[in-house]
């Protein structure tokens, strides 16, 4: 059980900002939990005590729209609607939403009308937030007033004079929203009343507790690491709840990033770990992948024989009774976990399977947790700080950066093309400031002349996103020096490169990973 009382639950519509809104509110130390709105019936809604509504695609009065029943107003908790919310809202209580003549997009001037205002407290009159939509509330519901409008005389935000309910036109939890992160926090401190100041270190303390307690004395816990720091932390806090029951299984598939499988052996032992497995596995994940060339055949392949070699590290250990996995909150509504807006485009990323597999009970300690908040339990906690910078790494490694069939030669160019991405980024000072950096390669070729000799090459194609979350992502607009420079050593570096692109698409239309 948690202790921490004061939650909020995000309600997705469907918008594309949802987990930045819940981000938003950790961030002011409010732990919050998303829910699909398909399933908010099914949530008891007297655990929380606010209730944020999220943006969303669609247009309250269409057929089919997700509704609001008025009840999950009517019941006493504090709601912020937001967008979508906000129109719901109206239309739920009786107010009025029609389809804008005007669509507001972008950054837009908003002017507070009532200094009464609980959202704009503390706030100047004019302020510049992100608005996104088409339709808007033309007449607020009975008992709301209108407490901010758009500089085209739109209504920006609304206040119930009787009840805890907010609404705001606008996205606060974008960053381009002037002051959306104190629009937030008035919310839940002033509007909603909070007090309890949430910290992800508290939880991982409930967590070492909570495992401690359902472990049984004399069961092992088996954990499959990585490298990334999700695993990583994984097992320190592991470490610190079952000591040396932990046993660490470490599978070199030979798809990792240059140098790293030496890097995490050495991290595992330095962080005082008893049992760590390390398997070489190299020779039989190329093998599996030989011949395949589609992406979610190479993903299928290589989480097969992951199955396997855990299988038979496990077998050989003795008493193991627990998987445990790194996986956290994003990866869990990535899969579906919670929901069904946004399960469609991650069915790949295979959290759930091992276990049942295995038939093993399952423990997954940081799956509250967004990746900022495991970086910060990790440096507590003692991990290197190479390891808590460390970009993301996909699970199935360097095999969804070479495109079509993976080989070795692939697989060299991919690795030592990736290093020198990353050693410039990190000699230019931006490596923490972006997402993910690497280089990807396919069986495209282009003509090189090096010298007075013509010879056909291959293309690397470098991408470099910045992200909250790795669920969308913009490409970073990199200095053109800068690109000369890791143009010039990847074609001078990597044997077989004749020529380097930059990818320029950001996410959506394109995924970060190229396969
Ligand atoms: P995409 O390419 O879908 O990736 O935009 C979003 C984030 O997820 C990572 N990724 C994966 N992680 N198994 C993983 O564990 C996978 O199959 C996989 N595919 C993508 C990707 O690196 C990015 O951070």
């Amino acid at each position: 059980m948690s202790t921490v009382r004061e939650k909020v639950l995000v309600v997705d519509f469907g918008g594309q900002y949802t987990h930045l809104i819940a981000r938003r509110c950790r961030e002011l130390g409010v732990y919050s939990e998303i829910v699909d709105h398909s399933r908010l019936r099914e949530v008891p809604l007297a655990e929380y005590s606010a209730l944020i509504l999220s943006g969303g695609p669609r247009s309250v009065y269409e057929p089919s729209a997700p509704q609001l029943d008025p009840s999950v107003i009517g019941a006493g908790i504090p709601v912020l609607g937001i967008c979508y919310g906000h129109q719901l809202i109206a239309k739920a209580l009786g107010g009025e939403v029609m389809r804008s003549e005007r669509r507001e997009y972008g950054r837009t001037r908003v002017i507070v009308e009532d200094e009464e205002s609980v959202l704009f407290a503390d706030l100047p009159r004019q302020q510049v937030v992100w608005m996104s939509h088409g339709d808007v509330v033309v007449r607020p519901p009975e008992g709301f007033r209108v407490v901010a409008r758009s500089e085209y005389g739109l209504i920006a935000a609304m206040e119930s004079k009787e009840l805890p309910v907010f609404t705001v036109q606008f996205h606060p939890e974008v960053r381009h929203t002037e002051h959306g992160t104190k629009v937030l926090e008035n919310f839940l401190r002033r509007g909603a009343g909070l007090r309890e100041r949430w910290n992800p270190l508290d939880r991982v303390a409930e967590v070492i507790e909570e495992v401690r307690r359902s472990v049984p004395e004399g069961a092992g816990v088996l954990l499959g690491v990585s490298g990334g720091v999700d695993s990583i932390t994984t097992a320190v806090v592991l470490h610190r709840a079952v000591g040396d029951r932990l046993h660490v299984v470490f599978v070199d598939h030979g798809l990792m990033r240059e140098g790293e499988a030496e890097e995490v052996l050495e991290v595992l032992r330095s962080m005082g770990l008893k049992n760590v497995h390390f398997v070489d596995a190299r020779s039989r994940f190329m093998n599996a992948l030989r011949g395949l060339r589609d992406p979610e055949e190479k993903r299928k392949a290589i989480g097969a024989l992951f199955v396997e070699v855990f299988k038979d590290v496990a077998s050989r250990i003795g008493r193991i009774e627990y998987l445990a996995q790194g996986t956290i909150y994003p990866d869990r509504v990535e899969s579906g976990a919670t929901g069904t807006a946004t399960s469609v485009i991650k069915s790949h990323h295979n959290v759930g399977g091992l276990p049942r597999e295995l038939g093993l009970g399952l423990i997954e300690p940081l799956k509250d947790l967004y990746k900022d908040e495991v970086r910060q339990v990790a440096r507590a906690l003692g991990v290197p700080e190479s390891v808590v910078r460390r970009h993301p790494f996909p699970g199935p490694g360097l095999a969804v950066r070479v495109m079509g069939e993976v080989t070795e030669e692939k697989l060299e160019v991919c690795r030592r093309a990736s290093a020198i991405v990353e050693e410039e980024l990190t000699r230019a000072g931006l490596y923490d400031q972006v997402w993910q950096a690497f280089a990807a390669v396919g069986d495209d070729r282009w003509v090189g002349v090096k010298g007075d000799e013509r010879e056909e090459g291959r293309i690397v194609i470098v991408r470099v996103v910045t992200s909250e979350d790795g669920m969308t992502a913009d490409w970073m607009r990199l200095d053109h020096d800068l690109l000369d420079r890791i143009s010039r050593r990847i074609t001078n570096e990597v044997p077989g490169v004749a020529m380097v692109c930059y990818a320029v698409s950001s996410k959506p239309p394109s995924t970060i990973e190229p396969c």
